[in-house]
């Protein structure tokens, strides 16, 4: 019984330890601030802009692409963002993969169709690595789901490449990035001034192309988001409504008695 005790008590005062050393390197980590963005997806009734999840589909297709799967995604899910038919068999048709066997039993080489997945960029993991100096570019798909801070993050990311203060030690093939935990991140900066021409003629700044490639990324985690926030507006106004007229008819029933 007295063991019993004495081994729990051991426990707990481990476990308080463990978290006393840990808290601080936590502390560390949590330490870069977000800048709070504007996004038009965000509070209860917030939308994506179709011109903005196109505009940022542009930017994944001309620049992260090169290194980033989005392996979630399939072409014919563009038609939810406003691409027609011909857009998404032209985007499709820029990507071979492989298919087969044919009637010899070979494998061949064609351009994807609309209801393949997003192409990846590297075949395996590992020439992913080899081609990014050790660094793994993740899959795409849920990435605003996975980091906490979400778009913020993602967004601080992007936006977040600058020169190293002069005491930091900044591995070789590395770059320094503010958001990033730690700060040296294998991601060379994707993006800059005009690094796309946007076909619908918006001004291509980094942050434009941070904001739209974001607003895109998001929608691929959460492409039901319209829908459901359309249908809360929906159920608020009912309620409003129901509220009223079970308040107009609790006046009527208690008309007739006077008090
Ligand atoms: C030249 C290749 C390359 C391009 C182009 C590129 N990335 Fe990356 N990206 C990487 C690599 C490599 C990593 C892994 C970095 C690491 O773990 O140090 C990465 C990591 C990331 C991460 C994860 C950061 C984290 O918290 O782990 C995000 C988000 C990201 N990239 C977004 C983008 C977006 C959006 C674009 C297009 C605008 C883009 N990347 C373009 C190579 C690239």
């Amino acid at each position: 019984m007295e063991t019993r005790i004495r081994r729990s008590a051991r426990a707990a005062f481990l476990a308080l330890a463990a978290f006393a050393l840990a808290s601080p390197a936590l502390a560390q980590e949590e330490e870069v601030k977000l800048a709070p963005q504007d996004w038009t997806f965000t509070g209860i009734l917030g939308q994506y802009e179709p011109a903005q999840l196109k505009r940022g589909f542009q930017v994944y297709r001309e620049v992260c692409s090169a290194c980033h799967a989005m392996k979630l995604l399939a072409y014919r899910n563009l038609a939810e963002i406003g691409l027609s038919d011909d857009e998404i068999k032209a985007a499709a048709a820029e990507k071979q993969v492989t298919d087969g066997p044919n009637d010899q039993g070979d494998m061949f080489q064609r351009p994807a169709r609309p209801s393949d997945q997003f192409v990846s960029p590297f075949p395996n993991d590992q020439a992913a690595r080899a081609a990014n100096n050790g660094a793994l570019p993740p899959d795409l798909s849920l990435i605003v789901k996975a980091r906490h801070g979400g778009p913020d993050y993602v967004y601080a990311i992007l936006t977040g490449f600058v020169d190293a203060p002069k005491d930091f030690k900044l591995p070789q093939g590395m770059y320094y990035n503010t958001a990033f935990p730690g700060h040296a991140i294998g991601m060379p900066p994707p993006l800059t001034a005009d690094r796309v021409t946007y076909a619908d003629g918006t001004k291509a700044t980094l942050e434009q192309e941070a904001h739209d490639a974001v607003t895109f990324l998001n929608w691929a985690a959460e492409p039901e988001l319209n829908v459901r926030h359309n249908l809360g507006l929906k159920v608020l106004i009912f309620t409003i409504v129901l509220t009223a007229l079970f308040y107009g008819l609790k006046r009527s029933v208690w008309s007739d008695v006077h008090h």
